[in-house]
């Protein structure tokens, strides 16, 4: 027993050492996708091997790094430590749909005041008794007792004028993502708040030095981009523009934890870290398709690195309309030919997938008979494996953090993890795009990028990729100068 414990503690020291040595000078030799699916097979074998002794302390790895970047995604570099906090006790929302009512909840719950304007009177009906429902919900899993439903809800009030957002501490702006609006929505802000009061907005993608510039007093305006449902998910972008102030954004970072989330400071750039990096796994996840690749073959391959969801069901379950109308012909004719269908995703019951009467996806013929009618290739045909598939999306995934990091757009390498991790679920045991480039090693990732940029002059392998490449170090020691805006 002894002798086999002390063989075991031998081989993992052996291979901690191996880690070590190896990491930052060339790539791992054990990918974390094919473990996991693996040389192994289905299951388990009986006896400790080097392999699965390795795949272990690759993940406790992961999970130690995880710990500490979430620590460190706390910390922003270049604030002076007695930077003055603004007192937040009263919050504005403006818009009560899918986001607004979420964003409301996170105070609601943590005891403060939060007054949400709507345009009518049903649009306001409807999404407070989301939020209603939603606490509900909790309370009958025994989250807590019946009367907190009505105490979170006391704390809110519905109105269907922005000037009840006069005393406001903080404004929340959720409306629908348009610039027009959302400068229209900021100019009335600047009339109507209170002097020092906390102006953001939860745009996903628009240009924030934009909204802040309507304004008399852009060192107030800010981006707190929470992910769907607002009431759920853990992480929040917080978006500095060019002219926030520093005390503005010492109070975001600090109502974060206040409202139980995890926060990381970001720049203005389309999509900020998490959703630029998103689009660069969806461009690629589409092109596939154009190739001939099926949608499920894809979801697969990222279920089994450990998503939840892989492109193709975030696409359905969001919806496949978004930014399309009927009759238009956009880039991509497999879903303007799913769209004409009303194939539009989970809500027509139909999208890539066919889905049951519980939304259980299967793949569809349908969907099948579009893409070899528009790619030319018969199904099945690409001749991609499941790692050439994870490699074509998961390493534009590092190139574009590299690039994000380049531009000085993120504090650090171990903030895309973060954001990774707490806003899209990427899967603990490989961290997060840049923990997960180190696994697989620059060179292997500068080779799939070189391919891609070949047959596409948009695509561009980061500089500083092309760099790890020869000269080695890791993905996430990189510091490029942090955070830099004006
Ligand atoms: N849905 C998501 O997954 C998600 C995630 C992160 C960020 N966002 C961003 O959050 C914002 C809101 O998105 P959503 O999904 O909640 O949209 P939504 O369509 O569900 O809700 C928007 C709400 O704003 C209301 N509204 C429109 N104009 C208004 C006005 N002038 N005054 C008051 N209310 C007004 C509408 O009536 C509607 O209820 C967008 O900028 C979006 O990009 C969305």
């Amino acid at each position: 027993m002894l002798g086999r414990m002390g063989l075991k503690l031998g081989l993992k020291m052996a291979l901690k050492m191996r880690l070590t040595v190896f990491r930052g000078l060339k790539p791992y030799p054990l990918k974390p996708y094919l473990l996991k699916r693996g040389p192994f097979g289905d299951t388990m074998p009986p006896t400790d091997t080097p392999e699965i002794l390795a795949w272990e302390i690759m993940m406790s790895d992961a999970a130690t790094y995880m710990n500490e970047a979430t620590q460190k995604a706390r910390v922003i570099d270049g604030l002076a430590e007695n930077v003055p906090m603004r007192v937040i006790e009263k919050v504005g929302i403006i818009g009560a749909g899918t986001m607004g009512g979420g964003i409301a909840m996170n105070f609601a719950t943590a005891g403060i005041q939060v007054t949400i304007v709507e345009t009518k009177e049903e649009a306001l009906t409807r999404g407070l008794g989301v939020v209603r429902g939603n606490y509900q919900r909790s309370a009958d899993r025994g989250r807590f007792p019946q009367e907190e439903v009505d105490a979170r809800m006391d704390r809110m009030t519905g109105v269907l004028e922005m000037e009840k957002l006069a005393d406001c501490d903080l404004v929340i702006e959720a409306v629908f993502e348009d610039m027009g609006l959302k400068k229209d929505i900021f100019t009335n802000l600047d009339r109507i708040c209170k002097p020092g009061a906390i102006l953001a907005t939860n745009t996903s993608a628009l240009n924030i030095d934009e909204i802040a510039g309507v304004t008399q007093r852009p060192q107030d305006v800010i981006g707190l981009h929470f992910f769907s449902p607002a009431n759920v998910m853990k992480l929040l972008e917080i978006v500095r523009a060019d002219e926030t102030g520093d005390d503005v954004v010492a109070t975001s970072m600090a109502l974060a934890v206040t409202i139980g989330k995890v926060a990381t400071l970001v720049g203005v750039c389309p999509g900020f870290v998490g959703n630029r990096i998103l689009a660069a796994r969806q461009r690629e996840a589409q092109a596939l398709v154009n190739q001939g690749v099926l949608p499920w073959d894809v979801d697969n391959a990222f279920n089994n690195f450990g998503f939840k969801m892989g492109p193709f069901q975030m696409s359905d379950l969001a919806g496949l309309d978004i930014g399309w109308k009927k009759g238009a012909e956009t880039g991509n004719p497999i879903r303007d030919r799913l769209c004409e269908m009303d194939r539009r995703g989970q809500k027509t019951g139909a999208g890539y997938y066919d889905y049951d009467e519980n939304r259980q996806r299967s793949p569809s013929a349908v969907t099948e008979e579009i893409i070899a009618d528009v790619t030319g290739v018969a199904a099945g045909a690409s001749g991609l494996s499941e790692q050439d598939i994870l490699a074509r999306l998961l390493h534009p995934m590092v190139n574009e953090a590299l690039l994000i990091l380049e531009e000085n757009k993120a504090q650090r390498p171990s903030d895309v993890d973060v954001i990774w991790s707490f806003g899209y679920g990427w899967p603990g045991d490989t961290g997060g795009p840049m923990f997960y480039g180190d696994m697989v090693g620059a060179g292997e990732i500068l080779a799939t990028m070189q391919a891609l940029a070949a047959d596409n002059p948009a695509i561009k392998p980061a500089k500083t990729l092309e760099k790890l490449a020869k000269e080695g170090g890791r993905f996430i020691d990189l510091d490029l100068g942090g955070l830099k805006t004006g």
